[in-house]
């Protein structure tokens, strides 16, 4: 582990905060979020600790996938502005010293990308193998309830391959031509000054070349659940590659999306693939120390080996956010909140969690995602008087419950508020280098009770997370006094032995 005084890069100091676009704020009042909305709201990113962000895609796209189908790698979508206001966002965020991170989306474009519309123009075209095309469909399934992962093309009478929508045709990542236009898209972002990437379905990039049919998809699983194959490995070498030729320690995070952390392992290669990866089974787990305890031992043994920095999430885009997945519980997404921030490893925050949102309720018309992922996706209540500071048009998707008294306008006036934990806890992490930097063991307390201690050259938290819903008592050696609680109740007080229900405690020694 590194020592207090051992230089790290500073993505494993980092706490990372995931910016949506459409939904973080609307700064022209068309009812869709946009970068002159998140230039405007950079200060709450700072008074919340949070020193990186995370930008989800906010390129030219159809919006068939929110984005996620990009029809011009280099452009900014009208919706959310033009490239000027990207640039002075970049400038406004490195001002304040956080960096930015951009969304990468190598596996697809969108049907409308320049590439695909020559692709799909003529068998002959130059661009026809820059995408997958065959003449028989395998078995494979696409994910967002799209079916079968080959749409027919009727002008040239073959298939072609998308892993997710019809309309998000998949690259051909073996043609090197392919290589060499994204390798562009990663300069011409690098080169305007972003801190790095996260890479979407980094695990999808590289296909089976023998194209078998898979039981899993016969079993009705989108591919994407695990395709897992070694060219995706050899992709990411060469972005890893690129990335490091560029001065200041520029960072890949990786979106694998496979439920193997032994597997999600191995993107970190021999440190020439992700400098990061996401790890998805703490975002799939219920309210139950069991499978959290699970989550993270397996994290220790499988990246503790290979000398790999772990990340923990509880919230994104495409799930549940997480109070809502514990029953909607804010006791019991406060007391995760404790554990996300003191875990060994570079958290990643959803925004909104900081506020303690859950998702909106969303039905009917208003229904927008084809994948049904609109939920979490709601705008961030700014103001506690309605619209809650979306002034223009009615926003694209309806607010979470509670939106006033949930506001950020709210939280920073309730000392009580989610918002304040969150502060606290990333304050707590910037004094401590047990909590950046330590090491992580395991204490042995209840079944109901996951505990662990986190310790760096002579400094040393204590985390008690109590998932009853009863009082337990949890002894541990020495003197401890509470330096968060997750409800406040016996903050700054010595630890009494006593963990109240669904409270989260971080403790350290008592030298008084
Ligand atoms: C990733 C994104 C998701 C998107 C999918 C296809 O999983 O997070 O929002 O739908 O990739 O690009």
């Amino acid at each position: 582990m590194g020592g207090v005084d051992q230089p790290q890069p500073w993505w494993r100091d980092a706490v990372v905060y995931q910016i949506y676009p459409r939904s973080f704020a609307d700064g022209n009042g068309d009812g869709v979020g946009d970068l002159s909305g998140v230039q405007r709201h950079l200060d709450h990113l700072c008074e919340l600790g949070a020193d990186t962000l995370w930008l989800s895609p906010v390129y030219r796209s159809p919006m068939a996938d929110a984005g996620y189908d990009i029809s011009d790698h280099t452009g900014i979508d009208p919706v959310f502005g033009d490239l000027a206001e990207f640039d002075a966002l970049l400038s406004a965020a490195h001002e304040r010293g956080l960096r930015v991170l951009m969304d990468f989306v190598p596996n697809h474009t969108s049907d409308q990308h320049p590439w695909f519309v020559e692709s799909r123009s003529s068998r002959e075209n130059p661009k026809r193998d820059w995408y997958v095309w065959r003449d028989e469909p395998n078995n494979w399934r696409a994910a967002l309830g799209a079916g079968s992962a080959w749409t027919w093309d009727e002008h040239t009478g073959q298939y072609y391959l998308h892993l997710f929508l019809p309309e998000q045709p998949d690259l051909n990542w073996r043609n090197p031509e392919v290589v060499d236009a994204m390798h562009g898209v990663l300069r011409f972002w690098l080169d305007r000054g972003v801190d790095g990437f996260r890479i979407d379905v980094a695990h999808c990039v590289g296909k089976d070349p023998a194209f078998a049919d898979d039981q899993r998809c016969a079993a009705g699983a989108p591919l994407s659940d695990f395709n897992d194959q070694p060219h995706s490995h050899e992709v990411l070498r060469g972005i890893r590659k690129l990335v490091d030729s560029y001065p200041g320690d520029r960072v890949l995070v990786g979106e694998v999306n496979i439920r193997s952390t032994a597997r999600v392992a191995e993107y970190y290669g021999a440190g020439d693939e992700l400098h990061m990866s996401f790890n998805f089974p703490p975002l799939d787990a219920p309210w139950d120390p069991t499978v959290f305890r699970m989550c993270v031992r397996e994290v220790e043994r499988e990246l503790g080996a290979m000398a790999a920095w772990p990340t923990w999430v509880l919230s994104n885009h495409d799930n549940e956010r997480h109070r809502t997945r514990y029953g909607g519980s804010m006791r019991r997404a406060k007391a995760a909140a404790v554990m996300l921030l003191t875990l060994r490893g570079t958290p990643f925050l959803f925004q909104g969690e900081e506020l303690g949102l859950e998702d909106a309720t969303v039905a009917g018309d208003d229904r927008v995602d084809p994948g049904g992922r609109d939920g979490a996706r709601a705008p961030v209540p700014w103001l506690a008087a309605a619209p809650h500071g979306w002034d223009g048009a009615r926003p694209w998707l309806p607010f979470p419950p509670d939106a006033a008294e949930l506001s950020a306008e709210s939280a920073a006036g309730n000392a009580g508020s989610p918002l304040h934990l969150y502060r606290r806890l990333i304050a707590e992490r910037g004094r401590s280098p047990a909590l950046r930097r330590g090491d992580w063991e395991e204490l042995d307390t209840s079944p109901e009770v996951f505990a662990y201690s986190r310790r760096c050259d002579g400094d040393e938290r204590v985390t008690v997370i109590n998932f009853a819903d009863r009082v337990v008592d949890v002894a541990l050696d020495g003197r401890w006094r509470v330096l968060v609680a997750s409800d406040r109740e016996g903050e700054g007080e010595p630890y009494s032995g006593a963990v109240l229900p669904e409270q989260a405690l971080l403790l350290q020694p008592d030298r008084s």
